[in-house]
């Protein structure tokens, strides 16, 4: 297998230290890979008005796959206030880059495992195993925004669609518009992904999740697109429900559930109640794949109140480092990492201050290490 490229994108706060713990593992598992360090985050914003460079766009080109960390963004305010003095009033606007990231590359599958490894303190339930599919670039995500509503967009809407009324009478900074675009192609793609994932992967069950009785036209279209894809799928059951009652029924019986599929914005919600549900933040792991280009990250962000103190969790990003290894076609590898947090997390010797201990980042990942 030829030596693999990997870009290494730690951006702010803790993103360094937990990349470093991934890469003790990497390392440990002797993977042929070359790494390509890119910059990306805050400090980017500050400098150079660009939280993600051009030359990290075409490091991202040039590689087969990242590892990214997490960055910091603030509201848009605070952002303008905090860029070096020579940049400041050019009209310059914060935008974050992960999610331009994902826009950019068409990383289409936000991919989130959620299982409890046993004998881990911070399960909800013992033998969860849960897994998301999120729709990664369009909804409410898909970044056609309207702060302030311009005369002419509410005279159209106006015009056609007799349910704007209201609306329509208020002056345009007293409302605020958020675009949710969903497509039947970006729909039956993100479908396609679960349902081939279950079939794969021997999976029993896919739960489709919306709000179409509701929201009807956008997730609508999502649910009947999904439908579409899963009658190729005969031998997988599939369900759907709304995402109100699914978490509700999440929290009730996790074991319901096995693949679930969902529009970008329910998905991300979702994805967060079920990571809590095997350990938090210090767990959560998840892919944004596409068909050229995978980029893995905990889904935690910087937690700036703990960078540079060696401590947070790096499991979350352990696992992301392993569902890379899955993507890039490394399985045995990605087998024994796994395995070796499996272990670590059973033993319950070497725990970090979210599972009620006091080791640090480094002991967490040289534990993990030591067990490949
Ligand atoms: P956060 O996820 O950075 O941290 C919230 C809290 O969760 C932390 O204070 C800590 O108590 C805990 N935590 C996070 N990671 C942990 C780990 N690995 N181990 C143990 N505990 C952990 O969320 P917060 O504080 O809301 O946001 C901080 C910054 O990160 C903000 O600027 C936010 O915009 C950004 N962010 C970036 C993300 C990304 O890069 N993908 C995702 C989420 C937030
Ligand atoms: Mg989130």
């Amino acid at each position: 297998m030829a030596k693999h490229r990997i870009g290494w994108l730690p951006g702010d706060g803790i993103g360094a230290e937990v990349l470093a713990a991934a890469r003790v593992v990497l390392d440990r598992l002797r993977l042929d890979a070359e790494y390509h360090e890119g910059d990306i985050g805050w400090e980017y914003w500050r400098r150079e008005g660009d939280a993600f460079p051009q030359r990290t766009v075409d490091l991202l080109k040039s590689v087969d796959v990242a590892m990214f960390g997490a960055v910091t963004s603030k509201p848009v305010r605070t952002a303008e206030a905090e860029l070096t003095p020579a940049l400041q009033g050019k009209g310059l606007v914060y935008r974050s880059p992960i999610v331009r990231m994902r826009q950019l590359f068409d990383l289409y599958v936000c991919l989130r495992p959620c299982k409890a490894y046993p004998g881990n303190p911070l399960n909800y339930k013992e033998g969860i195993d849960l897994v998301i599919f999120r729709e990664n670039t369009e909804d409410l995500y898909a970044g056609v925004e309207f702060g302030t509503v311009p005369e002419e967009l509410a005279t159209i809407l106006g015009r056609l669609s007799k349910n704007f009324t209201p609306f329509q009478k208020l002056p345009g900074d007293e409302y605020a518009i958020s675009c949710k675009i969903n497509t039947r192609a970006g729909s039956e793609r993100i479908a396609r992904q679960a349902f081939e994932f279950a079939k794969k992967s021997g999976r029993k069950r896919v739960t489709i999740v919306h709000k179409a009785n509701v929201v009807r036209a956008t997730d609508g279209l999502f649910l009947e697109s999904a439908r579409e894809v899963a009658a190729e799928y005969p031998e997988i059951a599939v369900g759907d429900a709304n995402v109100d009652a699914v978490c509700m029924w999440l929290l009730k019986n996790p074991f319901n559930y096995d693949v679930l599929v969902a529009p970008n914005l329910y998905g991300d919600i979702i994805s967060d109640l079920c990571a809590q549900m095997v350990g938090g933040l210090g767990f959560g792991c998840s892919g944004n794949i596409g068909s050229e280009l995978a980029v893995f990250e905990p889904t935690h962000g910087s937690a700036p109140k703990y960078a540079g103190l060696n401590k947070v969790n790096p499991i979350a990003t352990i696992l992301a480092a392993k569902m890379m290894l899955d993507w890039l076609g490394e399985e045995d590898k990605a087998s024994r990492l796994e395995d070796a947090v499996a272990a670590v997390v059973a033993e319950g010797v070497v725990r970090t201050y979210d599972m009620g201990g006091t080791n640090t980042t480094s002991e967490m990942a040289e534990a993990v290490a030591a067990r490949l």
